[in-house]
């Protein structure tokens, strides 16, 4: 049996962007019935907010579009590095936080931008909500869902 590709989500509180991301993520794959190959998780750079759900806001948005999130945030660590395949950044403070953990060059090719894989020719960064209004939670929805389906097509799965 081949092994699970292992992707784990990342952003700054693991409360907005990455769980979102994961449950979008996550959707996607049991819609075309490819959970089975992965393993999925998400995390946050700093432990602000360490076993919560995700931000109630994050929550509402997802659920309209029908993905409940029950993720528990958790703090990155240095051995996520190791154990997972992709390491999916939301921005660029995410991306050099990441980076700051290793100068292991085959470590540091894990790690990616997910607005790298949107469909159009937007800013390759999903943009913190933390502070915005509901729009901003609704746009970050559903740039993680086009992102998902960009990853997807990226690893030919
Ligand atoms: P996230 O959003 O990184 O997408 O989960 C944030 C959540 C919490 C904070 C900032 C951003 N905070 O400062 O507590």
């Amino acid at each position: 049996m081949k092994d699970k590709i292992k992707v784990l989500f990342i952003c700054l509180g693991n409360i907005c962007r990455s769980p979102a991301a994961q449950g979008a993520f996550e959707n996607l794959l049991k819609k075309r019935n490819l959970d089975h190959m992965f393993e999925v998780d998400s995390c946050g750079t700093s432990g602000y907010h360490d076993g919560e759900l995700p931000d109630p806001r994050t929550r509402k948005v997802a659920l309209q579009h029908g993905i409940q999130l029950t993720h528990k945030s958790r703090k990155l660590q240095s051995k996520d590095l190791h154990y997972f395949d992709y390491l999916i950044v939301m921005d660029n403070n995410n991306y050099n936080d990441v980076l700051s953990l290793t100068n292991d060059e085959a470590l540091i090719n894990k790690i990616y931008k997910f607005g790298k894989f949107r469909s159009d020719k937007g800013p390759d960064i999903v943009p913190d909500p933390y502070y915005g209004s509901e729009k901003d939670f609704e746009k970050v929805q559903e740039l993680v869902e086009n992102c998902s389906i960009g990853f997807l097509d990226y690893l030919g799965v």
